[in-house]
């Protein structure tokens, strides 16, 4: 079908939630993407950070392949391999408690929300402006974005948003709260790293009065910054952590990860879903955790990122880098919407704004050198035009 006659399918018959280009894609291979028409795209957002490690790699699409050939689905009334053992994987490469899956970013969040609530019997959860957790109502909740939330008020009680300062965020902990939750770096605010200062403020916090830290990891983890885990760079070890996005290399799922304080919180009955941990997306799973945890592609995630970084501040129009490893964004002087809608139609490159003069760029972490200088060519490009 040609792009004028999805428009057409979609304008009659699909509820208006997002805004889309008139591009449709077909196929994908490593950093690049081809339209109906055979056109060549390079990626530097990979589907928002989930085909990290690129479209199709081919070790994630032989472990669903081989899955899906010999049992998809059975429920969590049953045991399955690949879920108990990306638990384990997931425990010991993390924070050493247990793992609850859920199928999306989202669904992570709302079970770490439940946990937390019910650790604390009750309590309220401290988040700061700008964040994002998600769209269903405890993770819109915990997002403090008037324009993402006002429509739909009135919203679950019991969170509290505070400016993203150590004072802040210190001065909003007490005996009644059950969590502080945070994004180590915020991804769909615009790429904005909270300092140590903060994090490490909060964690003192929560441990003076018996609250739960808890990181959502859901853009910012599995190797986006150059570690596994972003938390592994700040040197705070936060009770829980939520992974969802590139953890299935492309597939739906999500993950709370806990510490061992809040391993044996939730028990049966006190949360569920039929699809979660389904053998299909847990051994795409354990297949992008094997590509991922590898230490020589976690420095190559760091070098290229400052790579990145550096050809990012001397291009036109910008003002600001921010990001760490490959988890980046610029502030321009020009609409950063009509600069990726041109870098996008006219140069071919797939980029992101978060906002009226934020571009964000989160390229492949199996990215090729030579792409790394194409892509940042075509932004040139498309900046220059500007
Ligand atoms: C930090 C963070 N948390 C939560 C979510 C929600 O994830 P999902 O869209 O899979 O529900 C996102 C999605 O962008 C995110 O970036």
């Amino acid at each position: 079908m040609s792009v004028a006659e999805l428009q057409r399918l979609e304008a009659a018959r699909v509820v208006g939630s997002y805004e889309r280009y008139p591009v449709e894609f077909v196929r994908g291979e490593g950093s690049r993407l081809w339209d109906v028409e055979g056109r060549e795209y390079l990626d530097f957002l990979c589907g928002i950070s989930v085909t990290s490690l690129g479209h199709c790699h081919p070790r994630i699409v032989a472990a669903v392949q081989e899955q899906a050939g010999r049992l998809m689905h059975t429920s969590n009334l049953f045991y399955t391999e690949p879920a108990m053992r990306l638990a384990e994987r997931l425990s010991t490469c993390s924070l050493q408690g247990k793992v609850y899956f859920a199928n999306s970013g989202a669904e992570a969040v709302e079970a770490a929300l439940k946990l937390v609530r019910k650790a604390r019997r009750g309590g309220d959860v401290v988040v700061v402006h700008n964040a994002f957790h998600g769209r269903t109502f405890g993770a819109l909740s915990a997002t403090p974005q008037e324009a993402k939330q006002a429509p739909f008020a009135p919203l679950v009680p019991g969170f509290r948003a505070v400016e993203p300062t150590p004072e802040a965020v210190a001065g909003a902990v007490d005996g009644h709260t059950a969590a502080v939750l945070l994004e180590p770096i915020q991804g769909e605010g615009g790429i904005h790293i909270l300092s140590n200062e903060l994090l490490a403020a909060a964690r003192q916090a929560c441990d003076e009065h018996g609250a739960a830290l808890v990181f959502d990891e859901i853009q910012c983890g599995m190797g986006r910054t150059g570690t596994l885990w972003a938390y592994e760079q700040i040197g705070v070890v936060p009770d829980a952590i939520i992974t969802a996005k590139a953890l299935g290399g492309g597939m739906p799922i999500g993950a709370l990860i806990t510490g061992p304080r809040l391993a044996d919180t939730l028990s049966a009955g006190d949360h569920g879903s039929t699809f979660a941990g389904g053998p299909v997306v847990a051994a795409a799973a354990l297949a992008a955790l094997d590509i991922v945890d590898d230490p020589a592609l976690l420095v190559r995630v760091r070098e290229q990122g400052s790579e990145l970084c550096d050809a990012l501040a001397e291009m036109p129009h910008v003002s600001e880098v921010r990001g760490r490893g490959l988890m980046l964004a610029c502030r321009v002087d020009v609409s950063a919407p009509e600069v990726v809608r041109r870098a996008l139609l006219e140069h071919a490159l797939v980029v992101n704004a978060t906002g009226p003069d934020t571009i964000r760029l989160l390229p492949p972490l199996t990215l090729d050198p030579p792409d790394l200088t194409v892509g940042a060519q075509r932004l040139r490009a498309a900046l220059a035009a500007a």
